[in-house]
């Protein structure tokens, strides 16, 4: 681990700068959680609408009251069941938290990442007692990042842009997206899934001992819900493996030229390879990307929930392309 890149990093995030930040799931454009204006800067490197919440990233022994107004029961036996790892917990928020990070919204996201990098970032900005805001180091609505190269691709070099500066921390482990767990309205819908990820929905219910509710499309506002997310620019679509090679010589039928992504491996491999292979599938410059239907079993929920946003017009887009 390169410790002067490190702390560098946490003195730019102190003066309110932008940073990417290598995690476990995907990598995030980190800036300072109590800095209104940092966190604005982020809105408007990504494009993301400014009332969408971002996830506050903490270090492993944080002072959880500076964010969370109540840390219910439900909270603190997933928290030692998962963290630091993969898994968001949307909570009642401390009123301290700004609007920004918040969207307006009453409630706030925490983890705690367990890249050794992202923690060695924490412990080192604000002497371990800061929260670094970080959605995902992409513009709004495309992929997610899974290297620092993938985040140079999005924002430009450190330093020409919005972006001060990343921090190596190879590829990603998980490669999807964090389980985010809505445990804000526990008295109303009980603790909710709003986003597949790493740890499964099973995985959660095992350890609160009760079923999730399952997504729900009003509030919180879950910006990776929207449809139309996770998306190349190449439309892509989801199909069933007994269709694929019958719709690849129909393409080129028509003179179009389509490329695949196959499903092989289990699902934690498929999940770490696939931002990348997305990213390099789009540079291809092709009329369209098939995408082989997974399995539609517990273990591939997150990866069928990113395909299918990234999918979100399968039968439009072959239907356009064929004419
Ligand atoms: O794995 C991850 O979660 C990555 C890494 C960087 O930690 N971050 C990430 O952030 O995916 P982002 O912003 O791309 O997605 C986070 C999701 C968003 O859809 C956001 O709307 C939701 O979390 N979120 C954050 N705070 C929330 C809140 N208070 N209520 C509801 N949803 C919230
Ligand atoms: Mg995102």
């Amino acid at each position: 681990m390169d410790l002067d890149a490190i702390r560098a990093a946490a003195r730019l995030l102190e003066a309110g700068r932008l940073v990417g930040m290598p995690t476990e799931t995907v990598y995030g454009l980190a800036a300072d959680a109590d800095n209104p204006d940092a966190v604005a800067a982020i809105f408007a490197a990504k494009g993301r609408p400014s009332n969408h919440p971002v996830i506050v990233h903490v270090a492993r022994d944080a002072d959880l009251s500076h964010w969370a107004a109540e840390l219910p029961l439900e909270a603190t036996q997933l928290i030692a069941a998962f963290w630091p790892g993969p898994l968001t917990l949307i909570l009642k928020r401390a009123p301290r938290v700004p609007a920004a990070v918040t969207g307006g919204q009453d409630s706030v996201g925490l983890r705690c990442p367990s890249h050794p990098v992202a923690q060695a970032l924490l412990a080192e900005f604000r002497g371990g007692q800061g929260g670094l805001a970080a959605p995902s180091a992409n513009r709004f609505g495309r992929v997610s990042p899974t290297s620092a190269q993938h985040v140079i691709d999005e924002f430009g070099a450190p330093g020409t842009g919005a972006l001060a500066a990343v921090l190596d921390g190879g590829q990603s482990d998980v490669g999807i997206e964090s389980t985010i767990i809505d445990l804000s309205r526990l008295d109303s819908v009980g603790p909710a899934l709003l986003r597949p990820g790493g740890i499964s929905a099973q995985q959660i219910e095992a350890v609160l001992g009760r079923p999730l509710a399952q997504p729900d499309r009003v509030a919180p506002r879950v910006s990776g819900s929207l449809d139309a997310h996770y998306a190349p620019a190449t439309p892509v679509a989801l199909v069933a493996s007994s269709e694929l090679g019958q719709i690849v010589d129909a393409l080129q039928a028509m003179g179009r030229r389509a490329v695949t992504l196959r499903c092989d491996g289990d699902a934690p491999a498929y999940a770490h390879a696939l931002y990348a292979k997305l990213r390099a599938l789009d540079r291809e410059g092709a009329d369209l990307i098939l995408v082989e239907q997974p399995p539609q079993e517990a273990a591939w929920q997150g990866v069928n929930d990113r395909l299918r946003r990234a999918a979100f017009d399968s039968v439009g887009v072959v239907e356009r392309l064929l004419g």
